[in-house]
């Protein structure tokens, strides 16, 4: 699949995103450390090499869908991830996203996640994942992130406690989801 916004194409990982990839990461821990698990890897190509492997078989199986923000450069700005999916009476995922460190506050995660969800509750029948729900966990003190989640309509659902472990530390998350019908044709939130 792939989605073409403004600025961006947002497609699955390929080899030849290595080099972006490891970019993507390397030497910005203090960007990425307080909110995702340590890369537990020897290196950043090695993993890159098993995300890529971990993309293309959540891609087959349909079990997660892995997007890359692309931009005409090669640059990867922004990774939007529809995790743990499940189907039959849930038609579920889990989104996660990040921006690359330089690329923040510039609206990149905004536009790749408004056209993933647009793609995610579109039907199958057109083009679509036709999920029916999409929810989030995000820390209490991740601000950007729940600025984020709001801006694309997230809707607040309550908190979960010590549900992920970071660092060592049990973390409580609150808990977000949007469903399909609460997702408008542009991608933009709904008015009461
Ligand atoms: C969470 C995260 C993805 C948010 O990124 P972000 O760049 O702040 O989010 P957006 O894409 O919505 O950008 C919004 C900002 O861009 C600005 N902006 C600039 N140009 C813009 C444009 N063309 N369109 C939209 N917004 C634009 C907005 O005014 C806003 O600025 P502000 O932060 O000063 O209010 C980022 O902080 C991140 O990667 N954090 C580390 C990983 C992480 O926490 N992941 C989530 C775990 S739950």
């Amino acid at each position: 699949m792939q989605i073409h916004t403004a600025r961006m194409v947002l497609r699955p990982v390929e080899e030849t995103d290595c080099a972006a990839f490891v970019s993507y990461y390397a030497g910005r821990e203090e960007h990425w450390r307080p909110w995702m698990p340590r890369m537990v890897a020897e290196s950043y190509e090695v993993w890159f090499a098993s995300s890529l492997e971990r993309s293309r078989v959540g891609w087959r199986d349909g079990g997660a869908y892995r997007f890359v923000g692309v931009l005409p450069d090669g640059t990867i700005a922004t990774m939007i991830n529809l995790s743990n999916v499940v189907r039959l009476s849930f038609q579920n995922a889990d989104a996660g996203w990040g921006v690359r460190g330089d690329l923040q506050g510039r609206g990149f995660a905004r536009e790749g996640l408004i056209a993933v969800l647009n793609a995610a509750f579109r039907s199958e029948s057109e083009g679509g994942l036709g999920l029916h729900r999409v929810q989030a966990a995000i820390i209490p003190r991740n601000e950007r992130s729940l600025a984020l989640a709001g801006r694309v309509g997230f809707r607040r659902e309550g908190l979960a406690l010590r549900m992920i472990e970071l660092n060592g530390v049990w973390e409580d998350h609150l808990i977000f989801a949007k469903l399909a019908d609460e997702q408008s044709a542009e991608g933009e939130r709904r008015e009461p």
